[in-house]
């Protein structure tokens, strides 16, 4: 199967990440939950990958980033956390629903919220410009995805960094789609909240992520239970990160952070971004000529990453990727993307789109048959009835 479905999740791992959870199939204990050698050296693994992740985003202090099962959880945490009802929030069209659907729980409490739309149809560069007219004397945080599961298109951190400097908001970043691929710089950004997932671009199993929390916000529990400390207090601690690690943690997931963050670092976050991109370029150039299609995302590719969202006049997305499916092995997605209003916004909601999403794994002859599968099916003489 030629796999492009990865910004679902990346389906090849590192081989690191395989070899290390064989060799510590059986070695894995409940880290902080005793006293025994297993127990202990568990507990060296997580901070170990802790501190790698934190080196990562630089964090200073690693306590001040939480594990959690994904960035679903890392945004539900963030929002229910420093969002109130009397708050308003600015956020995008290109938001994933794990950012909008908590947000519309606060909204149903009495948040307001005020949406950076697009420049254009079809591109789909936001438009930073609007974001001084939304300001708002109760305005509290941006919450903004560092790049969007559609288009690819990646947000200038720069642009939305000075703009909640100037107004003192918060800024949230979901960085689901970008983060093992872009440098993000916790500190230089001044980002407040960071919340990633760990089954994409870091290679990682699915059931990992985390979160990081700036020094002097604190978060609530989404839940609470054993932490490992304190047993006696009827209340569940408050200090990071174990307020947010309530039950026994993920302890292999983490192990295979540990073990793709080695990868990550030995390739180099430019070299596996430069790749992708190469690639991208190449792909692009090669089929954007066909007549009946459209390619959606920013044009200038230093401003995507590895997606390439298309639709075509000729066939309905679904049945394109059906056809790559089940004619060429070649596995997409299709349809609406879990971001509704950028879908509006793109106006693509009835048809959605057909989404191609790299990794670094992505092989150039993958690329090439997908190319001659897409030129076949979109080409003059293809007939679509006749799989
Ligand atoms: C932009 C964006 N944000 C958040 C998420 C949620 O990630 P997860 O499903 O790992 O929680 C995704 C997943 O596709 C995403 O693409």
């Amino acid at each position: 199967m030629i796999y492009l479905d990865n910004a679902a999740t990346t389906l090849v791992k590192p081989d690191l990440v395989k070899e290390r959870l064989i060799e510590k199939f059986d070695k894995i204990g409940n880290p902080s939950r005793g006293s025994n050698e297993i127990s202990l050296d568990t507990g060296r693994m997580v901070l170990a990958t802790r501190i790698k992740l934190a080196r990562l985003f630089n964090i200073k202090d690693p306590r001040r980033l939480a594990f959690c099962s994904n960035a679903t959880e890392a945004l539900n945490i963030a929002i229910s956390s420093f969002i109130g009802r009397d708050d308003h929030v600015i956020t995008s069209l290109i938001e994933h629903n794990s950012v909008l659907r908590p947000l519309y729980l606060k909204e149903k409490e009495g948040a307001e919220l005020s949406f950076v739309g697009l420049k254009d149809e079809k591109e789909g560069v936001l438009n930073y410009e609007m974001m001084e007219g939304l300001v708002r004397e109760n305005t509290k945080a941006l919450v903004i995805s560092h790049a969007s599961n559609v288009t690819g298109n990646i947000t200038d951190l720069s642009k939305v960094s000075d703009f909640c400097k100037k107004h003192e908001l918060l800024l949230i970043v979901d960085a689901a789609q970008s983060a093992g691929l872009i440098d993000i710089d916790v500190e230089k950004y001044g980002i407040d909240v960071l919340c990633f997932t760990g089954h994409k671009g870091l290679y990682g199993l699915t059931g990992t992520g985390g979160i990081y929390i700036r020094d002097g916000l604190n978060p609530h529990a989404l839940k609470v239970g054993g932490s490992g400390i304190n047993s006696f207090d009827k209340d569940h601690p408050l200090t990071m990160p174990e307020v947010l690690e309530a039950g026994t943690i993920n302890a292999y997931g983490i192990l295979s952070l540990n073990a793709s963050l080695d990868f990550i670092n030995q390739i180099g976050l430019a070299n596996i971004r430069k790749k992708e991109k190469d690639l991208l370029i190449y792909f692009e150039d090669r089929i954007k000529q066909i007549p009946t299609l459209t390619i959606y995302g920013a044009k200038d590719l230093d401003e995507r990453v590895g997606i390439l969202a298309i639709n075509s006049t000729k066939i309905p997305s679904k049945d394109l990727a059906q056809i790559l499916a089940e004619k060429y092995d070649i596995a997409t997605r299709a349809g609406a993307h879990c971001a509704p209003l950028c879908h509006k916004a793109l106006r693509t909601e009835e048809d959605g789109l057909v989404r191609f999403s790299l990794s670094y794994f992505t092989k150039k002859e993958e690329i090439d048959k997908t190319i001659r599968a897409l030129k076949e099916i979109l080409g003059d003489d293809y007939d679509s009835n006749n799989i």
